[in-house]
């Protein structure tokens, strides 16, 4: 009888000169658990280490600030400054030693700057807080508009700030090439700073930063930024929030165009996410599984650009499907690997790919091997 095709999800991809080994990308996950000073802290190393082990192709390591005014929360990773080169590393070559690629997000939070972590409440910091030792700080956005009803008013950047703002994110992928990272990610989604300044919902600047035309100018500044510090051989990524929302704001074919100048200047995939403006979820496409594959599959055939699908893609079918229907080309994951870092090495498992968990690190794969073959010896030795 024919053998079924190997599975898409663990074929090999190159993208200019990274070849990862299989599609799965962890998606950038924010843990908030940096040294005060933006340096990367043993719970990251951890974190990090866990995906490597559990046999992602890709590790996206989470937004990462370019300038310390633009830390999500006091707990944010930063490459703002040479110092936070070498505690990267450890996690870095963890990663390569496992078999994995590794990136990192560059990310500004814009007038969503300044909170606390999500289980905290993700507000933003307070006279309460600086009571307890958390002080808030100055955000900055494309207006003189607070993110959300009630949340302070960022400082409105001049276009000499964007200018010094620009370069501060070509400094910052320069620190990661010497960190050893593989591929960048420019978090351009979510309704932080570059989205902020994408969107006719919250961009209305009248300068050469605003309108139909200036709203992205933003986005491709710093974007050839990043391509004159970001060696030539090496991939970059754009997270892009595809649509403000259903119906709302950024479209669809905002995202068309903005892609194909974005690939123009040197980006080489699209990471399709949607949402984020605001803090509330007024317009907010559903959370059903695999909720947003229809952007990233709009992107791909529409526009023929490479392009990760995430959002609730948690079964294995689920995950292989998308590939095969031509909708993506890198599959993310998030909370289905917060909920088992093992998620790769399972769903191998899950296609007959490694019955013998020969593809597990040796240190386990030996004793899962024998427990699946009923021997009782090893487990007392
Ligand atoms: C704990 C956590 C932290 C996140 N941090 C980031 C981040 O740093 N950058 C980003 O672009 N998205 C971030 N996200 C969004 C995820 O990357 C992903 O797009 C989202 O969770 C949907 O995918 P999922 O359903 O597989 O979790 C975060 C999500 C979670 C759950």
């Amino acid at each position: 009888m024919k053998q079924p095709e190997p599975p898409l999800l663990f074929s090999s991809w190159q993208i200019r000169e990274m070849e990862i080994s299989n599609r799965i990308m962890i998606s950038p996950m924010c843990i908030y658990q940096a040294e005060i000073d933006g340096k990367a802290s043993e719970q990251h190393f951890a974190h990090y280490a866990q995906y490597a082990l559990g046999g992602a192709g890709l590790i996206m390591m989470e937004a990462t600030a370019v300038e310390a005014q633009g830390r999500i929360s006091a707990g944010d990773l930063g490459l703002w400054s040479d110092e936070q080169i070498a505690p990267m590393q450890p996690i870095i070559s963890y990663a390569h030693q496992q078999g994995s690629k590794i990136g990192i997000q560059l990310a500004h939070a814009g007038a969503k700057s300044s909170s606390s972590p999500p289980w905290e409440g993700g507000s933003f910091l307070d006279k309460t807080d600086a009571d307890k030792g958390r002080e808030p700080w100055q955000s900055v956005g494309p207006v003189d508009k607070p993110c959300a009803p009630g949340w302070p008013h960022p400082r409105v950047l001049s276009s000499s700030d964007i200018a010094d703002l620009v370069n501060k994110w070509g400094n910052a992928a320069a620190r990661a090439d010497a960190a050893g990272i593989d591929v960048l990610e420019i978090h351009g989604a979510h309704g932080y700073l570059i989205s902020e300044f994408l969107s006719p919902l919250t961009n209305t600047r009248t300068d050469e930063y605003g309108g139909d035309k200036g709203r992205v100018r933003l986005a491709c500044e710093i974007v050839e930024a990043i391509r004159a510090n970001w060696p030539e051989h090496k991939p970059l990524f754009f997270r892009m929030s595809v649509v403000d929302g259903i119906n709302v704001g950024w479209s669809i074919n905002d995202s068309l165009k903005l892609a194909k100048q974005l690939i123009d200047l040197g980006v080489d995939l699209i990471d399709c996410s949607s949402g984020g403006l605001g803090t509330k979820r007024e317009h907010a496409i559903p959370r059903v599984p695999g909720f947003q594959v229809f952007l990233a599959e709009a992107l791909k055939t529409q526009g023929n650009i490479p392009v990760a699908a995430v959002g609730l893609i948690t079964e294995p079918e689920q995950a292989e499907l998308i590939l095969q229907a031509g909708q993506a080309d890198l599959i993310a994951i998030g909370r289905a690997a917060l909920n088992d870092p093992y998620w790769p090495r399972h769903v191998a498992q899950h296609f007959d790919l490694d019955k013998n968990f020969e593809k597990w690190p040796p240190q386990y794969g030996w004793w899962l091997d024998r427990r699946a073959k009923g021997s009782l010896r090893a487990e007392n030795s």
